[in-house]
């Protein structure tokens, strides 16, 4: 597998690091009140983890799954929820775990839709984002890393449906998808 891929980005030991300081945040900025982690599958599993072990208040996690229109690279602005909540958000926390912030359409609906079903408060925590991709303005309120144009795979993101169980953020070749 190695041979696809171009170079490593961030090391586990690097996301860990920043999970713990994140989660030290978001304890902080809630007051110590509640939360409810939604991840949004599939790509967020690994990132998820690290926040919930993180985060140290009273907590309930959920997932939603979600698909744009449009090819692996390339997203349309149009959001499907394939899998939706299973909690009553009414009047909670939210976080929204994602895995990257591109075009920003996808997290853009997602608070859009969490915010209709009356959630109390509704924020945003992404392990990476690509400020350059961004088509729609959004409020990040957690970033992991910010990272430069180029198609990132590991730790939960894929390529095709690969290499999500990479333990650590690489870049894929060019020559693998162009
Ligand atoms: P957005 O709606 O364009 O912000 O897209 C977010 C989704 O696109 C993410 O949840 C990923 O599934 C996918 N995505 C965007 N950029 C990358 C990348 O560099 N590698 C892998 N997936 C990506
Ligand atoms: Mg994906």
């Amino acid at each position: 597998m190695s041979d696809t891929i171009g170079t490593v980005m961030i090391t586990q030991q690097q996301i860990n690091e920043r999970a713990a300081e994140i989660g030290k945040q978001i304890k902080e900025d809630l007051n110590g009140e509640p939360v409810v982690l939604v991840g949004i599958l599939r790509g967020a599993v690994l990132w998820m983890a690290g926040i919930m072990k993180n985060t140290d208040l009273e907590m309930t996690i959920d997932f939603m799954a979600v698909s744009s229109y449009g090819s692996a690279k390339k997203t349309s602005g149009v959001v499907k929820i394939n899998k939706d909540l299973d909690t009553d958000i009414e009047g909670k926390n939210v976080i929204i775990v994602e895995d990257i912030v591109d075009s920003g359409y996808t997290l853009n609906y997602l608070k859009g839709y969490f915010e209709s079903r009356a959630a109390k408060t509704v924020k945003i925590c992404t392990l990476l984002d690509k400020p350059e991709g961004r088509k729609v303005d959004i409020d990040v309120d957690y970033i992991g890393f910010t990272v430069d144009d180029r198609f990132i795979i590991g730790y939960g993101l894929d390529y095709d449906e690969k290499y999500r169980n990479l333990p650590y953020i690489g870049i894929l070749k060019r020559e693998v998808y162009s």
